[in-house]
């Protein structure tokens, strides 16, 4: 029976779901490929921090070459996450004509089309399903099940830490820091929670996500983003009462005029099905012109999960190695970037207004709305004290600079206090 050999780069959380993975279901998978697929090196710094017994056939390395010189490896598992390292590792065993899986986004969110046209060139294949939202299979989905359709939307929720946060900021009425604190208990956060709740991480997810439904060259620099550190309580119990609930999302979106990329918080109606993504769960919603709406729901992170993914991608190269047929993928990017700028997108917005509370000052603030011709849905206005009051505003929708606009002029009238907040509204 023939074997398919694999090298783990990198023994964490990932490294070690994805080689469980493989061990508790290597007869099922071999079985299922009709070919032995083994792993029989693992590339670690220092193998004394691992305390595990490794099977027979299976061994800790400690350099690089001697997984890059050992032609009886043809696929090599990235696994160490960080860039510089790893886009070394990825690029050197790409060189040496190694297929290549990575669950490295950081990297390829930076690097991803240029390691693309390198497996290309060296006819070897590069797979990242991992990459993108854990355990749920989009990547594949994106490139495979859907490629014949026209993507026009993606709408994600695309980090569990963000998501975990906002739950239960919405469902228990928690603040920011005393959520942000449980999401670091749990180990959903980073004790550094910075790429989670800046945003970081999804706009990352986003580069990928679309640089393969719409085939172009996309970069995590790409992206507009905002992180979630400035929602407030109050902007989540108003928010409820004009039926929304508040997500991070990663929205790409193809208009007439181009590409719009964006990562920011925002409130979506209630009865959206992305507004039932509850907890450290993440989910993507797309939109194409075959199927309709469809939605993918799942574990966005953790061992197995992820090990699912990377497992998957594995078992996908060792078909082609078996069959001889790496290298044979076209690559995604071929569509001229074409973006189009966050400014000009236009949405409904919510805005949170502290105002003086006496005669006129609605009929001021309204006029301010009107000069900049946004159109007012509904206000909910609520007395703070007998001189302060609380206008919370949804508008209809208008491009985002007349939103800078409005807020510009609001700072310059004297009755408005203070601009709250600013969050845009996704249409249902
Ligand atoms: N930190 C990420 C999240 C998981 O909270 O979703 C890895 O991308």
């Amino acid at each position: 029976m023939k074997t398919v050999n694999v090298a783990l780069l990198g023994f964490g959380t990932v490294g070690q779901g994805t080689f469980n993975l493989l061990q508790m279901n290597q007869d099922l998978i071999d079985h299922r490929l009709g070919f032995r697929l083994r792993v029989i090196k693992i590339y670690v710094r220092t193998p004394e921090k691992y305390k595990v017994t490794l099977p027979k056939g299976v061994s800790f390395v400690t350099d690089m070459d001697s997984i890059l010189n050992d032609d009886s490896i043809s696929i090599v598992v990235e696994v160490m996450g960080g860039v510089t390292f790893a886009r070394e590792c990825v690029e050197a065993a790409l060189q040496a004509k190694k297929n290549v899986v990575t669950a490295n986004k950081d990297l390829l969110a930076k690097e991803g089309p240029y390691l693309q046209d390198l497996a290309t060139e060296r006819g070897v294949d590069l797979r990242f399903e991992a990459s993108v939202l854990g355990g749920i299979p989009i990547i594949r989905t994106l490139y495979d099940s859907l490629y014949g359709n026209r993507i026009t939307e993606l709408i994600g929720i695309m980090n569990g830490t963000t998501n975990f946060i906002l739950t239960k900021m919405s469902e228990e009425g928690l603040s920011y820091s005393e959520s942000l604190k449980q999401a670091q208990e749990l180990g959903y956060a980073e004790a550094d929670p910075t790429a989670d709740v800046e945003g970081l991480d999804a706009a990352r997810k986003l580069a990928i996500l679309a640089s393969i439904s719409f085939n172009r060259r996309i970069f995590f620099d790409d992206v507009y983003v905002e992180g979630i550190t400035t929602i407030d309580q109050t902007d989540i119990r108003y928010g409820q009462e004009f039926g929304y609930t508040i997500k991070l999302l990663g929205i790409a979106k193809e208009t007439k005029k181009g590409l719009s990329l964006n990562v920011l918080p925002a409130f979506i109606s209630t009865k959206h099905p992305l507004a039932s993504v509850r907890g450290a769960y993440n989910a993507l919603y797309v939109k194409g012109n075959g199927i309709d709406d469809a939605m993918f729901y799942g574990q966005g992170a953790g061992s197995l999960p992820t090990g699912s993914s990377v497992v998957s991608d594995i078992m996908e190269i060792a078909r082609n190695v078996a069959h001889e047929s790496t290298g044979m993928f076209k690559p995604f990017f071929y569509s001229e970037k074409n973006l189009y700028a966050p400014g000009k997108i236009e949405s409904s917005y919510y805005m949170r207004l502290i105002v003086e509370n006496s005669t006129g000052v609605l009929a001021k603030v309204a006029s301010k709305l009107a000069e900049q011709r946004i159109s007012v849905q509904s206000v909910l206005q609520r007395n703070e004290d007998e001189n302060t009051a609380t206008l919370a505003i949804v508008t209809a929708p208008c491009p985002r600079s007349y939103i800078l606009n409005v807020i510009d002029s609001f700072n310059h009238l004297r009755s408005v206090r203070a601009v709250g907040s600013v969050i845009r509204i996704m249409p249902e």
